[in-house]
């Protein structure tokens, strides 16, 4: 083992400094850097993330035959489906999420499920007592599940565990509660979370045991240990949802297995969550009257389509500086989105707050959603509601264009499936037809606003 030295670590993005720093100079934070102690290494102590401790030899690339990953089930098709079909051996999975929403939930679960499939399991807590998880067991009715358990926080004793038991599947829950004893910086630091990531990736990579981290989300609803733990691990995993609501989603940010745009979706019950596999309504509110600021989005979540609700409210604003607020979608985006309405439509707010919300929750990342909060806001900035029975779908490019998005036919198919009649879309090229729904086609902001007044009037 080599000396010890003090250094910095920044608190969201792991950037190192030997001196205290009021400003991150990797992410450009205030007041992250954290004093911690790490050894400096030796080639005997080789903690390198990925390293499985087998040195491999220089090879051709046409010699490497791609050997095929046998998935494993989680016992959920959704958390399968967002994992790219299941879980591989030896992967290193982060799981972040709220405190609350229901990650330990979801990874006794699945435990259970992969254990009754005669896998081994261990599930080490690091938060809860066992009796806590016991508690939760007998909740989900899993209090018979064969997963072993053991509460423990110190990473030398969990890879003593891991070589005694050769689990196929391991849970740490939470990597923020473990730490390494050789370290003298506090567990849920950068340092910390790092070196213990480190040795449990050498574990999983060379004894072929696939390890979930459960992770923190920070107040500003990154990942915590973000940027530090997301190149360790093979897949870092979302689990959001609205508190008050029962729907969660889980969705990739990263998969080095699968496409990162799969989103599966539960709803937490009696017994624990559940699979709701068909969730293309669930995010839409019944309004007896058509109300303003409502605009429906025919999403895309990975293969699946979704129909969901976006909300605008915009009033007048007492305070020379009005409000941009948005939920489930970018305050950036929606600032960008309101400048073109102003530049190309001729449709100002500036004296006016302006809140956007997605309705269940969930949080829009795709371009699609540019045209419906466009709506939204001018349907509410109007007072008048949009047409009854519509969908809207479309990128908002800065010159006030409308730029296509892919799998139109899908997103048309599943709204008229739903009793969407009318849609608004970009022109493109490939517009397939689709029976019970009537397809306006526009190339600018300001013709889908016209369209709209248009529509009014002949209602
Ligand atoms: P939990 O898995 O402990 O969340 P996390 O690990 O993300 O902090 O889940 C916590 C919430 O889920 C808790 O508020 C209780 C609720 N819950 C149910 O509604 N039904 C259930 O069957 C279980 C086990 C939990
Ligand atoms: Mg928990």
């Amino acid at each position: 083992m080599g000396k010890a030295k003090t250094v910095y670590a920044c608190r969201e993005c792991g950037a190192t400094s030997p001196k205290w720093t009021g400003r991150c100079s990797g992410c450009g934070k205030f007041n992250t850097m954290e004093e911690s102690r790490v050894e400096t290494r030796t080639a005997s102590s080789n903690r390198h993330a990925n390293w499985s401790g087998v040195a491999q030899p220089v090879r051709d690339l046409k010699s490497v035959i791609p050997r095929e990953t046998p998935r494993v089930t989680t016992g959920s098709s959704e958390f399968d489906r967002v994992l790219g079909g299941g879980l591989v051996r030896g992967s290193m999975l982060l799981i972040g999420g709220d405190p609350g929403i229901g990650k330990s939930t979801l990874l006794l679960q699945s435990g259970a499920a992969i254990a009754s499939a005669n896998r081994g399991v261990l599930y080490v807590t690091g938060e809860e007592s066992p009796e806590q998880v016991s508690l939760r067991a007998q909740r989900l009715g899993l209090s018979e599940a064969p997963i072993r358990l053991a509460a423990e926080t110190d990473v030398t004793a969990i890879l003593e565990m891991l070589e005694a038991e050769r689990p196929e599947v391991a849970i740490i829950d939470s990597i923020q509660t473990i730490y390494h004893p050789e370290l003298q910086s506090a567990p849920g630091t950068v340092a910390q979370v790092r070196d213990c990531a480190a040795h449990l990736t050498r574990h999983a990579k060379s004894a072929g045991c696939s390890i979930f981290l459960v992770g923190h989300v920070t107040k500003e609803g990154a990942l915590a240990g973000p940027q530090v733990l997301s190149h360790i691990v093979d897949a870092a995993l979302i689990f959001e949802g609205e508190t008050g609501t029962p729907y969660r989603m889980l969705r990739a940010m990263k998969n080095r297995f699968g496409a990162v745009n799969e989103m599966g979706v539960f709803a937490m019950g009696e017994q624990g969550l559940e699979e709701v596999s068909n969730p293309s309504s669930l995010f839409l509110t019944q309004h007896d009257q058509p109300v303003p600021g409502c605009a429906v989005l025919a999403a895309m979540e990975g293969n699946r389509p979704l129909l969901v609700e976006v909300q605008a409210l915009v009033e007048d604003s007492p305070s020379p500086n009005p409000k941009r607020y948005a939920s489930g979608f970018e305050t950036s985006r929606l600032q960008m989105i309101l400048a073109v309405l102003n530049k190309h439509a001729g449709v100002d707010a500036f004296d006016k707050n302006v809140y956007l919300k997605v309705v269940g929750g969930v949080r829009l990342t795709e371009p699609a959603a540019d045209l419906p909060a466009l709506l939204a806001a001018y349907s509410s900035l109007s007072g008048r509601p949009l047409p009854r029975g519509l969908v809207a779908f479309g990128e908002v490019g800065l010159a006030g264009e409308l730029r296509p998005v892919q799998d139109v036919g899908a997103r048309l198919r599943e709204a008229a499936k739903l009793g969407f009649t009318r849609a608004i879309v970009p022109r493109s090229s490939q517009i397939p037809k689709v029976d019970g729904i009537e397809v306006a086609t526009i190339t600018r902001v300001d013709e889908a606003i016209l369209r709209l007044s248009g529509q009014r009037k002949a209602a």
